[in-house]
């Protein structure tokens, strides 16, 4: 073979393998053989720097800094779409369009996730990436080009037949959320600003005139449109377009469905509006697009949006507003947040007053102060959070947030340690808030699961001294629960009977209850099984917690620390004489468990059962369930929507199976 056929050979395969991994999610090789090719490519490359192609894989990132933007105009102009915010204002929008086309016909609609990134144009000359630009203003952009070719979602080379001789290509750069999280635990690490928002991180990304610092960031694209076409055709309908962006290589929403009339519309919103906090990137809405060409030809624009087209936001998931002060509150193992009082704001579907600042640190990285204009977040039933400041609006009074000295709730000194992002008050159970909060986490669900002993009820009978530990939650007396406000008799009746109850449970339960600092679930139920009994755990020597699987030296200490408390082993007795037992594991026995020393991860949503069913049944098999995948894991469970868990387990050659699989292990093991 000659060195240019090689050269060729090489750059189909590796073009096709990143399209499959890419494009249809599928990869079909190893990360070793891809590299291997990768790198026989680059060898030729360098002994023939004249063969060297713009679209050849190796030339994604090559480019030296640029000292700044070029202009790029559109010749088909890259325009923005009108709003609507609710049921009306879409019923509006069909009628429009029903009148002016005086047709009573019904209107197919095209309908896709509106995606929260920023709008690129791809221009490709005989199927090669030329040029990719910035949308602008709608007429002039800026010259991205080098940015783009980072993103291994954008094909260099189209593929597939009747390429035409111009395509311009539109679409949505983005940066899914894992990219976004990774991204900012970097920042947080090296005390570097975080980025508000995953949009705001994309268009950080892609504004870098160091393309070496694009090709870091994971961004991604979809693409939804075209603008410039010549010598080629795509269709008469905007499905059929998006077709062939498909088949020439370019991703396209998987989402996207076509229906007709309003009430396909609705429905689509009201799916997409559920799914939106299960997908792997953030979305703003919807996107409606009538699907025949000729009609979209036939209305047209007003002014800069299109008659054909109408984006159905959500409720937004940020709000501005004011920050009015600043409280601490004491968590359960002492630990210090600082949490923001607001003017109250509507976001994300609810009325907000308080949002969590985390730590300190965050309060200085953030640069916070009392009386800023900060922006609020609060996105699927996550806890809402301040994630920046407007610094424009800071009035002149802004105040310091200081971290207090002492407990606001029980006066102990606040300590911080050197190696802590977060400060402590070390009044430890004489401290109120620390009491209330071990309870609350010793009667949750996934610890002794007193159903109906909620929150309120707690700091209720903490307040007034009817419990002071989780020990007497034992001794509580019917009369006493019935007579408090807003209990009756019945009420009282289910608590009673649920706290006797939960004093059936397992060593994994009990040992989590018991609020072990970095004693997780998940921990809690690996030493559960490694140790089999309370007793053997109480006297293990820290090296002999070292050994077991997820247990590194600070949480040994920990555990040593809890157990050598005499306080702690007060309670523990108490807890037993009132009559809290569980069945001691026999070791032996669970090393015949049919799973047994397999370890699963469960990703992406489960529709058959829950996800701490499914967790608690694969370890009653004698699997261990972990929250991360890694070469040690046997198998993948993917869920619907899986993401950056199942890339890996692909990546890692790891089983992947179905939740009919799981369910149907279940049944074999029942
Ligand atoms: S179509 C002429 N489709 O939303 C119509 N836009 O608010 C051009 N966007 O600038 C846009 N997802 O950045 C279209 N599926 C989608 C979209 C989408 C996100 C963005 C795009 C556009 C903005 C308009």
């Amino acid at each position: 073979m000659t060195v240019v056929n090689q050269i060729n050979d090489l750059r189909k395969k590796l073009n096709d393998y990143n399209y499959r991994y890419y494009v249809l999610d599928e990869p079909t090789v190893t990360d070793a053989e891809y590299d291997g090719l990768f790198q026989a490519l680059q060898n030729l490359e360098a002994e023939n720097p004249e063969l060297i192609t713009s679209d050849s894989p190796t030339q994604r990132i090559g480019s030296k800094p640029l000292a700044g933007f070029a202009e790029v105009s559109h010749t088909v102009p890259m325009l923005s779409l009108n709003n609507a915010f609710d049921e009306m204002a879409l019923k509006a929008f069909i009628d429009r369009i029903k009148d002016r086309l005086k047709s009573s016909e019904p209107i197919e609609f095209v309908c896709e996730p509106k995606l929260d990134g920023l709008a690129v144009s791809l221009r490709y000359e005989n199927g090669i990436f030329v040029q990719g630009s910035t949308r602008g203003d709608g007429y002039v952009g800026e010259d991205i080009t080098s940015n783009l070719r980072t993103i291994k979602t954008i094909p260099l080379q189209l593929r597939g037949e009747n390429i035409p001789d111009i395509l311009e290509v539109r679409g949505e750069v983005y940066l899914p959320l894992a990219g976004f999280a990774v991204l900012n635990d970097y920042a947080r690490a090296h005390n570097e600003k975080t980025f508000v928002n995953p949009r705001n991180a994309a268009a950080g990304s892609l504004r870098q005139l160091d393309p070496t610092i694009t090709a870091k960031r994971p961004l991604a694209i979809y693409c939804y449109g075209i603008g410039e076409l010549q010598g080629g055709s795509i269709g008469s309908s905007h499905w059929e377009m998006l077709q062939h962006l498909k088949q020439w290589g370019l991703r396209v929403n998987e989402l996207i469905e076509k229906g007709f009339n309003i009430e396909a519309c609705w429905n689509y919103y009201e799916a997409m509006k559920v799914r939106r906090d299960k997908l792997s990137y953030e979305i703003d809405g919807v996107v409606f697009k009538v699907n025949s060409l000729a009609l979209q030809e036939t209305l047209g624009f007003i002014s800069r949006a299109p008659r054909f087209a109408i984006a159905q936001k959500f409720p937004a998931q940020e709000q501005m507003t004011t920050l009015l002060s600043v409280d601490f509150q004491v968590g359960r193992t002492g630990a210090i947040t600082p949490v923001a009082r607001l003017e109250p704001v509507f976001v994300g579907g609810a009325t907000v007053s308080n949002a969590t600042l985390h730590n300190m640190d965050e309060v200085q990285r953030k640069d916070i102060h009392v009386g800023d204009t900060v922006i609020i977040r609060r996105a699927g039933d996550v806890i809402p959070e301040v994630v920046g400041v407007v610094l424009d609006r800071r009035p002149h009074n802004a105040g310091l947030i200081h971290l207090p000295t002492k407990c606001p709730v029980c006066d102990s000194e606040i300590v911080r340690l050197e190696s802590e992002a977060v400060a402590r008050c070390i009044g430890g159970l004489f401290c109120p808030a620390q009491r209330k909060e071990a309870i609350k986490h010793f009667a949750s669900r996934k610890a002794m699961n007193i159903e109906g002993l909620g929150d309120k009820l707690i700091e209720q009978l903490v307040d007034e001294n009817i419990i002071q530990h989780v020990s007497d939650l034992y001794q509580l007396d019917f009369s006493i629960l019935a007579n408090l406000d807003r209990m009756g008799e019945k009420s009282a009746g289910n608590i009673i009977d649920a706290i006797e109850k939960s004093k059936s449970t397992t060593l994994s339960k009990f040992l989590y209850a018991l609020g072990i600092r970095e004693v997780g679930e998940s921990t809690a139920n690996i030493l559960a099984n490694y140790f089999g009994a309370l007793d053997t755990i109480i006297t293990a020597s820290e090296e002999s917690l070292l050994q077991v699987q997820d247990v590194g030296p600070i949480v040994a200490k920990n555990i040593k620390a809890f157990f050598h408390e005499p306080h702690n082993q007060t309670m523990i007795t108490s807890l037993k004489e009132q009559g809290i037992h569980w069945k001691n594991i026999d070791v032996q026995e669970r090393i015949a468990l049919p799973l047994a020393g397999k370890v699963f991860v469960l990703t992406g949503s489960l529709t058959q059962l829950t996800r701490e069913d499914a967790t608690e049944k694969l370890q009653a098999l004698g699997a261990k369930v972990g929250s991360s995948v890694s070469k040690n894991t046997d198998y993948v469970v993917a869920g619907e929507s899986a993401g950056s868990k199942l890339k890996k387990a692909e990546e890692l050659d790891i089983p992947v199976k179905d939740e009919d699989w799981l369910v149907e292990l279940f049944i074999n093991n029942n």
